[in-house]
């Protein structure tokens, strides 16, 4: 492979890659503002310039270039020696930074991007203490561009990343620079808001705090925030995401860059669907119909009674006719194990369905190569994948594999099941008129994150988990099967269908679990199961939690006093 070297390093790269993507890649920083891997290379910033020096190819004599190359414009070639640490390579760093600060209001204390700023953070390394600039900043005006981000042209470097984005990716092309000089701004096509189904990702590629969601203004100082590794719980995409959240509330949701699955973008739709996670609607204590209500002050107690009187209800079902369980696509395979397992304790011939799999439309793939799931269901694959592997493992059974939704509500009829252990979990209503037809009129154990109509109808309501609160794999809409990580606790009293299952499970058969609950080691206690292979390895693992903690030290006001 051919060879260069930058900033004293000799690293390998590829024909036709840029110096500043071998620099990147191998965690020697470059400043730049413009560049994104993503994204076509205007080179228009200008901070990323650095001093090359290459072979003669008739002498072989290192020659350097005359003057300073951009490196993210400047393809590698064997031999090259680039240095972005030159008297020369930071003299126009420093000009840069001075240019970008003259009109730049320098109000970094109520900016909400403080603490993740390139402007900020090259200010800190490379910019001067103070500005030589006396004259009248230029200012320029906030706008509201689109329902979901503002614009504070002030704080624009003009770098173009979010215009070339709408141009680029989603080619949809709202946005677009208007004016020249001095008055150069960002704007949008007069009756033409940023609106398209990508378009919080601005927010994401602006190096600086002039696109902000509106969504996130002023909510959090990101310096506050934890981010854990987690995967799309709300489509089949399996886009990966990172969930940033404080003191046990979710502030916000990012991409994190996987170049085979979403590259580098995530939709609206997955950047705000997770409201419902801290909605007023949320099931939060176990409930028993027709009981008192069970005491919130001992969690643990009413669990154990809850789970006992559910364990029961399934007992009797089973004596009494057909058992049957409707396991969520929003559940996580380790989840539809746990309550497969345990409801097939007690009736092998259970029925098993996948709950309804809300689809809108057909997957569209925009100009930009990215992909919009049509499916809105996160695990449909994994948690059918899940109930058919179970089914074939019980020998005495003589129901079939597992069904869809329709299929199970028909079946539900016909094989006179009485009793339906049924899971939720999406983020609004899913009980259909048929679904509540079918349901309402036999024995329920509930176990869901949002009270429905079917609420109060249920026998022993059990309050569950949303993803971003526990561990767990889905399996995408193409057979990708990735891990996420929770990143907060349950609600109040709600607790993870896995541990549901396995409450329900030592309860139905009096055998306690023995071992660790966490989600590895279901999927490790799965590997035995013919066609859980692919889960049981669970390929993607993300990283732990991140934390953002500040690297400045805390001061206590009350100490200051
Ligand atoms: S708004 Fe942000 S992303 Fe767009 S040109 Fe300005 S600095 Fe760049
Ligand atoms: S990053 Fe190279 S010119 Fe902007």
């Amino acid at each position: 492979m051919p060879t260069l070297t930058i900033n004293g390093v000799s690293l390998e790269f590829e024909k036709g890659q840029s110096i500043i993507d071998i620099a990147l890649k191998n965690g020697i920083e470059i400043p730049h503002y413009c560049y994104h891997p993503a994204l076509s290379v205007p080179a228009n910033c200008r901070i990323c310039l650095a001093e090359i020096s290459q072979p003669n190819p008739k002498t072989g004599q290192l020659e350097l270039i005359p003057k300073l190359m951009p490196t993210c414009h400047t393809a590698a070639a064997e031999g090259m020696v680039v240095t972005t640490e030159s008297v020369k390579a930071i003299a126009n760093q420093k000009a840069v930074m001075e240019l970008l600060l003259i009109n730049h209001p320098v109000d970094c204390a109520v900016c909400d991007q403080a603490g993740e700023c390139k402007l900020q953070d090259y200010s800190h390394e490379i910019g001067r203490g103070e500005s030589r600039f006396d004259e009248d900043k230029i200012k320029n005006p906030k706008k509201d561009v689109g329902p979901h981000v503002l614009l504070y042209s002030d704080r624009c470097i003009m770098c173009t990343r979010c215009v070339r984005f709408t141009e680029e990716v989603t080619k949809t092309g709202e946005l677009l620079v208007e004016g020249r000089g001095g008055t150069e701004m960002i704007d949008v096509f007069p009756g033409v808001p940023l609106d398209n189904e990508l378009s919080g990702n601005v927010v994401d590629l602006c190096p600086v705090g002039a696109l902000l969601d509106k969504d996130f203004l002023f909510q959090q100082r990101v310096w506050f925030l934890k981010q854990t590794a987690s995967v799309d719980g709300l489509t089949a995409s399996g886009d990966n995401i990172w969930i940033d959240h404080h003191d046990g509330r979710v502030y916000r949701v990012k991409p994190r860059e996987n170049p085979a699955v979403n590259q580098w973008w995530i939709t609206d739709e997955v950047r705000y669907g997770w409201k419902f996670v801290h909605s007023d609607a949320r099931l939060t204590m176990p409930a028993i119909r027709g009981a008192a209500p069970l005491d919130v002050a001992r969690p643990d107690a009413a669990w154990r009674e809850a789970t006992a009187r559910a364990a029961l209800t399934m007992r009797e079902g089973a004596k009494g006719g057909r058992l049957a369980l409707l396991a969520s696509p929003m559940l996580s395979c380790e989840d539809a194990w746990a309550l497969a397992r345990a409801v097939l304790a007690v009736d092998p011939c259970a029925l098993l369905g996948v709950g309804p799999v809300p689809i809108s439309g057909v997957d569209r793939t925009l100009a930009g190569g990215f992909t919009i799931s049509a499916e809105k269901a996160p695990n449909a694959r994994g948690v059918r994948r899940v109930l058919d592997a179970m089914a074939k493992m019980t020998p005495s059974r003589t129901t079939g594999p597992a069904l869809d939704a329709g299929a199970f509500l028909a079946a539900l009829t016909a094989s006179g099941a009485g009793t339906v252990v049924a899971t939720g979990n999406y983020p609004s209503d899913w009980v259909t008129d048929e679904m509540f037809r079918a349901l309402s009129t036999r024995r329920l154990v509930l176990i869901d994150t949002l009270s429905t109509r079917l609420t109060p109808l249920a026998e022993v309501v059990l309050p569950s988990a949303t993803w971003i609160e526990k561990d767990g794999c889905f399996e995408n809409r193409s057979g990708r099967v990735q891990c996420f990580s929770r990143a907060v606790a349950p609600v109040e009293c709600a607790r993870s269908e896995t541990e549901i299952g396995i409450a329900l499970h030592s309860h139905s058969t009096g055998v306690a679990h023995a071992g660790a609950r966490s989600a590895a080691a279901l999927r490790a206690a799965m590997r035995g199961t013919a066609g859980l292979e692919a889960v049981a390895a669970a390929v993607d693992a993300p990283a732990a939690t991140v934390s953002r903690a500040s690297d400045m030290p805390r001061v206590s006001l009350s100490a200051i006093s």
